[in-house]
């Protein structure tokens, strides 16, 4: 063997090895334990050949070791090069939901009913005739009691046709005095069409105190409206009927769009209906175990729809349940 000549092979096919697998390759052809200098190693019989063997194989090792490093840092710096993140390029978009209108509006009627220190209250959409009508004193033959006109799931219960049965809930759970406002969906056997859907939202008030008086009604309504629709709104009541109320009234704002003058909206009146009113009938405070000598009340109720409706001037109701993203982001 020539150790001359095989270090300068093998240095030189150290030297050309390009990755990990070609380095180890060179190492075990010349360094593995088949290999030429090793088994010469086994063989030496004489000191000074095997100091100048064994040095000649050290030089390899170290040889080899100097390329895997160098090898290792070139596959680091490729990869830091090719792979790197650049921290300053715009991020994917995602895209953010926000509010439906009629959230937006519930929020405004919380907001506006809390300022005034009612609280507010979540109840049940699967009510009983009892409370549906019943405590509410409908009458035997209200219309709203026939199948034609409710939803009813049978054994005695009905999808509620309005927010007003919150109001038997509170006054059974709780003494007076109360300020609480319902806030929820309800449901009634209507057409689908333009002004009305067989779902809709309401919001129901009541008020029981000592002494409180129509003045506290108009006072309360004017406070939400304005709340609602802006500073600027005037409220009036007409008088009407609602089996749970006496006087019952229906309150009107005045029209936003032409500012009371009269306008397609307001049907050239100046005012827009805004739902039911009135005074707590003593038969309601009866069924409930309410002393109406003692107590007074008022309560009212209006849909969030409708609100919504005004507010931003939607003709159609369907918009606001047909979940169509073109109408519903100009919100
Ligand atoms: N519940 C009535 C409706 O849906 C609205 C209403 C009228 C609510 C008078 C009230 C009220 O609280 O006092 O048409």
């Amino acid at each position: 063997m020539d150790p001359k000549a095989l270090e300068t092979e093998a240095l030189g096919a150290i030297a050309a090895a390009k990755s990990l697998p070609e380095l180890e390759e060179a190492r075990i052809r010349f360094l593995g334990r088949k290999a030429e200098l090793p088994q010469a190693l086994r063989e030496v019989r004489d000191r000074e050949t095997g100091m100048a063997l064994n040095e000649l194989r050290e030089r390899l090792e170290a040889a080899v070791a100097q390329r895997r490093e160098a090898i290792e840092r070139a596959e680091l710096d490729r990869r830091l090069g090719e792979e790197a993140v650049d921290v300053t390029l715009p991020g994917e978009d995602l895209p953010l939901g926000h509010l439906h209108p009629i959230t937006h509006i519930r929020r405004a009627v919380e907001d506006a009913f809390l300022g005034l220190g009612y609280e507010v209250r979540d109840d049940r959409e699967v009510e009983t005739v009892e409370y549906n009508f019943d405590k509410l004193a409908f009458a035997p033959t209200h219309s709203s009691r026939s199948p034609r006109d409710t939803f009813f799931l049978g054994g005695g219960r009905v999808l509620r046709t309005e927010t007003s049965p919150s109001q038997i809930h509170m006054m059974e759970e709780r003494e007076p005095p109360i300020y609480m406002v319902s806030i929820g969906r309800t449901y009634r056997r209507d057409a689908i069409t333009a002004t009305r859907y067989p779902i809709f939202h309401q919001f129901e008030g009541l008020a029981v105190d000592r002494g409180l008086t129509l003045a506290d009604l108009k006072g309360t309504l004017l406070h939400v409206m304005r709340a609602l629709y802006g500073e600027d709104r005037r409220v009036r009541f007409r008088t009407h009927f609602f089996p749970f109320t006496e006087p019952s009234i229906e309150p009107d704002v005045s029209c936003g769009i032409c500012g009371g003058e009269g306008c397609r909206t307001c049907k050239h009146s100046g005012w827009i209906e805004m739902g039911g009113a009135g005074m707590v009938d003593p038969r309601v405070f009866e069924n409930v175990g309410i002393d109406s000598e003692e107590w007074s009340g008022f309560a009212f109720g209006c849909g969030l729809e409708r609100t919504a409706q005004l507010r931003h001037d939607i003709p159609d109701i369907r918009a606001l349940w047909e979940g169509d993203l073109r109408v519903l982001r100009q919100f």
